[in-house]
């Protein structure tokens, strides 16, 4: 018997608990403020313009829908973007963040020139471990999260980085670091990019939420755009589960930063091959429901006129912002409850998680056992009770 697994194992838990006070803070699932799941509007509407137009169910592409990733890439890359211009990118549909990694795991085991060594920052999300060990990648880490200030180890993973080996891969969380909510500032992303780069390391970009850390998804795309400024040319992941809301549709994209559009179409080649005998090729519901809230050549442009992608953008704020109002409470009510820690960096950490520094404790409070919350499962009527039983155990 093996054991559950470290998030959804927590909501397995969870659905087992009778207490009607529990609340389920592991997994990274947004709820909205009576804690219930959240659809998008704007996911309702694409919805219905999809079923109204009667598609077929024929076989995607082995690298996906071309609309979608597309718009995916636009997205991530922005639109003044030279590669997208010069071609010189591959991004292919995958099902979802985690469908991604592994695809971009293994390529990089097959065809990644250098040694198969994989920096993940300390801690990282825990997906990451089984799909880079699984695909024949040595796992290293690198200092990330500094426990006694709760923030960024700015100068320990700028001095673990400068002694990385030439090459290997360095995982970087975009935005919205899983599990801590602690980023780099861009000052601090510049310096992370120059030693990068001094130490000719291939940059894998995991960003599974964007938008989702400021409500603005260009802001959240920086740090990926930085780099590739300074010509590294990256890999990344993307996810549509958390800001679209979009969790068991599996969308997700895996793009390939080359050096030329040719280059780009033999990376291509390679990838379909992998595709294939893996699961041939990906569902397209979810693929055409991100199209269609995305898809047009011109994006930022569309945006501004299109009612499901101004809709869209308007959503994904208001997400980003009910979770920052529950860091707030949840902090003030830490404060009422008489609690003296000092709980700034509950309300200083960014996106879906807060790294509370807690031990698993029992109050029908489901978290992960490193002691993260997801704070999309803390509302206005829990928040409370939550404080209270944080109080409880950090007395
Ligand atoms: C999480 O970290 O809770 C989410 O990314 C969901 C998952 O698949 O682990």
């Amino acid at each position: 018997m093996g054991p559950p697994d470290p998030i959804l194992g927590v909501s397995e838990a969870f659905k087992r608990d009778t207490s009607p006070k529990k609340m389920n803070l592991g997994v990274g699932a947004y709820r909205d403020d009576h804690g219930k799941p959240f659809v998008l509007d704007c996911v309702r509407k694409a919805e219905a313009l999809i079923a109204s137009k009667q598609l077929d169910k024929e076989y995607l592409a082995i690298g996906g829908l071309g609309d979608f990733t597309k718009s995916c890439a636009l997205l991530a890359l922005g639109a003044d973007s030279e590669v997208l211009k010069s071609g010189r990118n591959i991004t292919v549909q995958t099902i979802s963040g985690t469908g991604s990694l592994c695809i971009g795991a293994n390529f990089l085991s097959s065809f990644h020139s250098a040694s198969c060594d994989v920096y993940l920052p300390k801690p990282s999300w825990g997906n990451h471990t089984p799909i880079f060990g699984d695909a024949g990648m040595q796992l290293k880490a690198y200092r990330y999260y500094d426990p006694t200030t709760c923030g960024f180890d700015f100068s320990g993973a700028l001095d673990d980085i400068s002694k990385m080996p030439e090459k290997s891969v360095i995982m970087l969380h975009a935005c919205a670091h899983n599990p801590t909510g602690v980023d780099p500032k861009p000052e601090q992303w510049k310096e992370i990019a120059d030693v990068v780069k001094k130490r000719d390391l291939l940059v894998f970009f995991d960003m599974a939420y964007q938008g989702f850390a400021s409500g603005d998804v260009d802001r959240d795309a920086w740090a990926v755009r930085h780099f590739i400024e300074q010509g590294h040319n990256i890999v990344l992941s993307q996810s549509f589960a958390k800001n679209m809301g979009l969790y068991g549709e599996r969308v997700g994209g895996f793009t390939v930063v080359c050096n030329d559009a040719e280059e780009a179409k033999r990376v291509e080649s390679q990838l379909k091959i992998l595709i294939r005998p893996i699961y041939s090729n990906p569902p397209m519901n979810g693929a055409r429901i991100a199209a269609t809230i995305l898809n047009t050549p011109d994006l930022y442009k569309i945006w501004k006129v299109s009612e499901f992608s101004l809709e869209w953008l308007e959503e994904v704020h208001g997400m980003a912002n009910r979770i920052i109002k529950m860091r707030e409470q949840l902090a003030a009510n830490l404060k009422s409850e008489g609690s003296t820690h000092n709980w700034q960096h509950v309300i200083d950490q960014i996106g879906m998680f807060c790294f509370t520094g807690l031990k698993p404790e029992q109050f029908s409070v489901y978290m992960t056992k490193d002691g993260r919350i997801s704070m999309a499962g803390v509302t206005s009527s829990n928040v409370g009770y939550l404080a209270h039983g944080i109080h409880a155990v950090t007395k």
